[in-house]
């Protein structure tokens, strides 16, 4: 499939986002590369000692965290302040102090080219957590069912919360395209499950996609893959943070130690998996490189 996000598109989302630009050989650049290598440093000594006492950052713990801690905490109409928390972030050679949720945008910016690509009439995201990015897309393709599984209590009802009530105005500025239909988000369908275990018929879904959530199902990795494949009857697209854009250095290092995703593109096919697409221009966070992949289900 041919489709390129054009740089002028990125532009446009990204520098409301933007708190500044740093040159990338200047001295507060370089310090903001120095604070991660000490950081990737602290991981990885970490690591090596959960490692040691053989301990893996299993779902159990990934749902500990998720309900009892992050969910919980959530602000969503906060999260979608332009000007909030800054972190460094790198779009090809530019450097850059932005709002942490700019990547978002342009994920989101990716996903709605994907389907408006492909015309799915089914759709379902894997580790939909609080329900952002369908809260974006429902509004968007009104036409398409959506599905959103996710393994806490606490995303589950924050996203069935967030249908009920009015969108906040902010995820309107937030979108990267209008959202024309937003009481579209209220026949999305809210499902608590394990990916490594859905609750889905084989080929339910024209789409599977999935956002930062392979990032946190590496203890299961070839079961969740193996059941996001089961479920669509043709493509899975996942915005995630392949080892192809995290192979060395300080990001290395932060997802080894974190524990997160660590396959790399050409791995998809060990998981019955044929990549056609790789979206790979996207602003990433210094931390960690993302980028979007959209396979073919190999029958
Ligand atoms: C980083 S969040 C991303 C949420 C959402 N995709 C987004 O972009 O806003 C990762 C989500 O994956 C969920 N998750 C982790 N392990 C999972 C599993 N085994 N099954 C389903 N969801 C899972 C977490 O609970 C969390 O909500």
């Amino acid at each position: 499939m041919e489709l390129v996000l054009p740089d002028a598109e990125i532009e446009r989302l990204l520098t409301p986002w933007v708190h500044e630009e740093l040159p990338p050989t200047g001295d507060r650049w370089r310090e903001q590369v120095r604070l991660l290598d000490a950081k990737a440093g602290r991981q990885k000594r970490k690591r090596g000692w959960r490692a040691l006492l053989g301990f893996r950052r299993a779902t159990t713990q990934v749902r500990n965290e998720y309900d009892k801690t992050i969910w919980p905490e959530y602000d969503l109409a906060n999260r979608l302040r332009p000007k909030g928390d800054a972190v460094p972030l790198v779009w090809g050679n530019r450097t850059f102090l932005a709002g942490d949720m700019a990547t978002k945008r342009i994920h989101l910016l990716a996903l709605m080219r994907v389907i408006a690509a492909l015309r799915p009439r089914r759709v379902l995201e894997v580790g939909s957590g609080v329900g952002f990015n369908l809260l974006a897309l429902a509004p968007r393709f009104p036409e398409i069912h959506f599905t959103g599984l996710e393994l806490t209590a606490a995303g589950v009802a924050a996203a069935r919360a967030a249908c009920a009530a009015p969108l906040p105005p902010a995820l309107f500025e937030f979108a990267p395209e209008p959202l024309t239909a937003p009481d579209a988000v209220r026949a999305i369908e809210w499902v608590e499950a394990d990916a490594a275990k859905m609750p889905f018929a084989d080929a339910s879904f024209d789409l599977v996609f999935t956002a930062l959530a392979l990032e946190q199902v590496e203890s299961i990795r070839a079961r969740a893959l193996a059941e996001v494949a089961r479920v669509s009857s043709g493509h899975v697209a996942m915005v995630e943070p392949f080892r192809d854009w995290n192979a060395d250095g300080a990001r290395r290092a932060l997802i080894v130690g974190k524990e997160y995703f660590a396959a790399s593109i050409a791995d998809l096919a060990a998981y019955g998996m044929e990549p056609e697409l790789v979206i790979a221009n996207m602003p990433t966070k210094l931390a960690m490189g993302v980028g979007l992949v959209l396979a073919r289900v190999k029958r």
